[in-house]
């Protein structure tokens, strides 16, 4: 079986007697951290735009008492990759790759390979969270954006799904401005970047004007379905729905592809059932974990693309009344769609398993 680990894995230590207060409930983690025994955590896709981000995300977040396997094709098994200091050797997904007992696995290798294997997975014990949109609206499995639903994450039945990019920057800033002013509808309209396509997306743009990017702006994400939405749109609305809890929100979608390398922009209007107040609104969105407010009109200050790369939170400005209807409101929301929109909240998802 593939180790993909240069380091030996750790034997477990019996606990020094009187190093444990036997009164006190410990979590899982601390546990683990006295009997030194390290999760196993697979990371499956490793070579892709989104897997290579997730090992980014994993080295600044630097958990100790976790054993990474990075796993991929068989087109790149034996491949190094640098990750932690050191070089791991990527390892072909297999049947049987979960036979040596993984407590968690991230999955971004797209929907196909999730649906064979992250069942596997699950079957043996390992708690998988995917990328892709194979599992998310299964009434078994939680959709999770940990600043707004984290507590649904212990609901998992062995898969926990991570939304689409769009829907969930989307959702960090209508979550607490519903919590307040209760949305009735929503009008989505986005600035996808080629990124979101994945390496696919990014050499297209690369390729200029022999690509279907460059110098223009595509309104079609993804494949059409019969009511004439593309089914990026009907992830906006559908994972909306069920990431706020609310089944019958009202919205409508307009997904278009810019020729942008990285981060996404979406203009997002809101009408709500109660009176909103724009300086409140602010005030919320700015006191929310995991959101920047980045709103000074008079100095021309507003979230862009380029500014946002790199950065794990999700921006808002254009805070403004949308003065058509009684109560409604027009934000301008940005955010690097590899990190906070795929593997940021991939790995925050993780963090609350190995930490409870
Ligand atoms: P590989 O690089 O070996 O093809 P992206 O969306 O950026 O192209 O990344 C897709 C990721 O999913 C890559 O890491 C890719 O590995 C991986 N992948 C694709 N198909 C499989 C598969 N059948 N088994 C395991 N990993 C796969």
């Amino acid at each position: 079986m593939c180790q993909s680990n240069p380091e030996p894995m750790a034997q477990n230590v019996s606990v020094k007697p009187g190093t444990i207060d036997t009164k006190k409930s410990y979590t899982k983690f601390e546990r683990m951290m006295f009997m030194n025994k390290k999760y196993k955590v697979a990371i499956v896709g490793a070579t892709g735009l989104v897997g290579r981000t997730i090992l980014k995300v994993l080295e600044e977040k630097n958990f100790q008492n976790v054993e990474y396997t990075l796993f991929a094709s068989e087109k790149s098994a034996g491949k190094k990759i640098e990750f932690l200091g050191t070089n791991y050797i990527v390892c072909k997904l297999e049947e049987n790759s979960f036979d040596s007992g993984f407590d968690f696995a991230i999955f971004s290798a797209g929907g196909s390979t999730a649906l064979k294997y992250a069942p596997i997975a699950a079957s043996k014990g390992c708690v998988v969270i995917d990328n892709s949109s194979a599992f998310r609206m299964k009434s078994d499995v939680p959709l999770i954006v940990p600043e707004v639903n984290k507590e649904k994450i212990f609901e998992n039945k062995g898969i926990i799904a991570n939304p689409n990019c769009s829907t969930i920057q989307a959702v960090l800033p209508l979550k607490v401005l519903d919590d307040k002013y209760k949305i009735k509808r929503i009008v989505y309209s986005t600035y996808q970047a080629v990124s979101g396509a994945g390496k696919k997306g990014l050499e297209d743009l690369e390729s200029g004007e022999n690509g279907k990017f460059y110098n223009n702006c595509v309104p079609q994400i993804d494949v059409f379905l019969d009511d004439g939405y593309t089914k990026e749109e009907h992830k906006m609305i559908d994972e909306t729905r069920k990431i706020l809890d609310k089944p019958d929100l009202l919205i409508t979608a307009t997904a278009a592809r810019v020729p942008v390398m990285n981060c996404h922009s979406e203009s997002i209007n809101i009408e709500f059932e109660t009176e909103v107040d724009v300086y409140e609104a602010k005030m919320l969105l700015q006191n929310t974990d995991g959101i920047i407010l980045t709103d000074d009109i008079d100095n021309n200050i507003y979230p862009l693309a380029r500014k946002v790369d790199g950065y794990n939170e999700v921006f808002v400005g254009r805070v403004r009344r949308d003065f058509s209807v009684r109560n409604g409101l027009n934000l301008w929301v940005v955010a690097d769609n590899l990190r906070k929109g795929a593997a940021t909240n991939a790995v925050q998802i993780l963090e609350v398993l190995i930490n409870h």
